[in-house]
């Protein structure tokens, strides 16, 4: 758990501690000497939380973790260009756009 609200902290500066609440959901994990540098949440269909340690991104992790996930569908925000690209590649299709409080979300769902 505190190895995760590090890497929570890293990966949402500004909207940590509004996530913390997803902590208590399943995490699938990727550990290097026996801490986690990446994980993945899901709440029944859907991710949740994708979340890499800096120095571990664009290496492959968390596409790693989405293969192994069977998750069907992810929300995220319309200008976190880095996450749609990571959903796109990893067999994910825009379905709709959410307008919220926070800004545009996209929703998208699983082709493969
Ligand atoms: C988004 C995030 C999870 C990606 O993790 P990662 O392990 O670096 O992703 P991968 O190495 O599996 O990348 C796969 C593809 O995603 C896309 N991608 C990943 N990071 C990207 C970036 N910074 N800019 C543009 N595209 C990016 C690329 O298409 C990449 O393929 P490529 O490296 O062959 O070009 C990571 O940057 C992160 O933790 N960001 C902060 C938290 C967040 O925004 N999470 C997603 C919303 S829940």
């Amino acid at each position: 758990m505190l190895q995760e609200i590090r890497l929570l902290k890293q990966c949402f500066p500004n909207s940590w501690i509004r996530k913390t609440i997803f902590l208590v959901f399943p995490s699938i994990t990727i550990k290097k000497s026996r801490r986690i540098i990446a994980f993945l949440k899901t709440k029944g269909e859907e991710i949740i939380l994708t979340c890499v340690d800096k120095n571990y991104r664009r290496k492959g992790y968390a596409s790693q973790l989405i293969a192994k996930s069977k998750a069907k569908y992810v929300h995220t925000y319309k200008e976190n260009k880095a996450a749609i690209s990571l959903y796109q590649k990893n067999g994910f299709i825009i379905a709709k756009e959410i307008k919220t409080p926070h800004g545009i979300k996209l929703k998208l769902v699983r082709e493969r």
